[in-house]
């Protein structure tokens, strides 16, 4: 079962190649074997016409004549002796006695019940066959004769070398098996092209990124497939973009009210409850804003370049100023092309995220392949694997975060997420071996176009 090939592709080819050779081969056979039959029985009647004919004319010719007469009438295939005394019975096998019987019937009649004897039997001076019988093993057919009272002929016979194997069959069985695995290979390739295309698809939206069109090409079932597929991911993006309008227009509609707010709040005499007021517009705008950045994704600020090092190296130390547990891990310069803002505020929430809920953040760059990486490491609980790709969507905060004091909004990723694929990069959780989680934002170094 090792040697049974995964691919769709390589399975059609083998099993169209071995089928169409096995029923050439059968084919071969069936026809090689009726046709040897018949040239068989062909022969036994020739072999036997021969025998007795040669029989009734030793017994017609003068004694002395018949020796030279059996010299003459040798040939590669005969081989005949006049010799004394009477045919001694043997028994024989079936085969045998069957062409026994034949050869007393065309004998005449006062022969009737004198013994005649049939043995196939290898011939030592028969010529080297190299097609010898590989049925049933033998070359000659030895018969013994009466000719008169106390003479018998023994006439042997050669058995002919069966025609070889006709190579041509052979050579069509080959061809035919080529040709059936090219189609069938044709054909794997029309299924299993757009199939792996399907796969690939698939793959980009469970990574939460926008998947293209999967051509809708191939076999009905397929071409089915890939419609159904499109059909879902026309839903989701529909889905999305209503909900990214949504928040929108939520963000939008709310500045005007939270504007006249902060006014009205100056007219508070009480200078404690305005403080209270005015914080609590602050966190109102601040969410607003937030809802907007997240509804909007990437797009406003112009891409400049920058050391993306320096960028996370200040978020570091300005939340390090303020007294959280960040730790830097340093890296040369990363020149990068993009929206400084947008980059620097995903990374912030990253950071915050680790020191909110994980105690801690470590924070490095890796350089992977044609991308850096940012990687944030904390020694928090880390997210249930069933979480990580729910926490992306807006407003989904984890039950064990409503428990803690930091008020989140539950956007923080949502941003990072919109920002990064605004970069043409993604961003990935997992949990780390050691506990804590891992956050790495993956930013390409030639961001791609939009
Ligand atoms: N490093 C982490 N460790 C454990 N859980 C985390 C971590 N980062 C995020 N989470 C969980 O994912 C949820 C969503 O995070 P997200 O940043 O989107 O929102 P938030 O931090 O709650 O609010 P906001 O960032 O908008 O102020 C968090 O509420 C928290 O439950
Ligand atoms: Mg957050």
């Amino acid at each position: 079962m090792r040697l049974w090939p995964r691919t769709l592709g390589m399975q059609l080819i083998v099993v169209t190649a071995v089928a169409v050779f096995l029923s050439n081969a059968a084919v071969a056979l069936w026809f090689e074997l009726g046709s040897e039959r018949l040239s068989e029985n062909d022969l036994t009647e020739r072999v036997v016409d021969r025998a007795a004919s040669i029989t009734t004319l030793m017994a017609s010719i003068p004694p002395k004549a018949r020796r030279p007469a059996t010299e003459a009438l040798k040939s590669k295939l005969w081989q005949f002796s006049v010799e004394q005394g009477n045919v001694v019975p043997a028994p024989m096998n079936p085969s045998e006695a069957r062409i026994a019987s034949r050869l007393r019937s065309m004998l005449p009649p006062k022969y009737a019940d004198a013994p005649i004897a049939v043995h196939f039997a290898s011939w030592p001076g028969a010529p080297p066959n190299p097609h010898k019988d590989w049925r049933r093993g033998l070359d000659t057919i030895e018969m013994s004769l009466p000719v008169v009272r106390n003479t018998r002929l023994v006439a042997t016979f050669i058995k002919p070398p069966p025609p070889p194997w006709p190579t041509e069959i052979v050579i069509a069985a080959i061809v035919a098996a080529l040709v059936a695995s090219a189609a069938g290979a044709y054909i794997a390739r029309r299924v299993a092209r757009p199939l792996s295309k399907l796969a690939d698809a698939a793959s980009l939206v469970a990574r939460g990124e926008t998947a293209p069109r999967v051509p809708e090409v191939g076999p009905d079932d397929v071409c089915h497939a890939a419609q159904a597929f499109n059909t879902m991911t026309d839903q989701v993006t529909r889905t999305l973009e209503r909900q990214r309008q949504l928040l929108s227009a939520v963000g939008h509609d709310l500045r005007t009210p939270i504007t006249a707010m902060r006014i009205n709040t100056e007219f508070v005499e009480d200078s404690e409850l305005r403080d209270r007021l005015q914080r609590n517009v602050d966190e109102l705008q601040a969410l607003t804003e937030a809802v907007l950045s997240a509804a909007r994704g990437a797009g406003g600020e112009a891409p400049r370049q920058i050391d993306l090092s320096s960028l996370v190296e200040s978020v570091c130390a300005d939340l390090d100023d303020l007294g959280e547990p960040v730790t830097w891990q340093g890296h040369p310069p990363a020149p990068l092309s993009c929206r400084a803002n947008e980059i620097q505020r995903a990374v912030r929430n990253l950071i915050e995220n680790a020191v909110a809920y994980g105690h801690n953040a470590d924070v490095s760059i890796r350089e992977a392949g044609d991308a850096y990486e940012v990687v944030v490491e904390d020694n928090g609980p880390g997210i249930a694997e069933e979480d990580q790709t729910r926490v992306f969507e807006p407003f989904v905060r984890l039950e064990s975060s409503r428990n803690l004091e930091t008020g989140g909004t539950g956007l923080g990723l949502t941003l990072v997420r919109a920002i990064a694929q605004g970069h043409g990069g993604a961003v990935a959780l997992e949990n780390r071996d050691s506990g804590g989680l891992r956050a790495t934002l993956r930013l390409p170094r030639k961001p791609a176009k939009g």
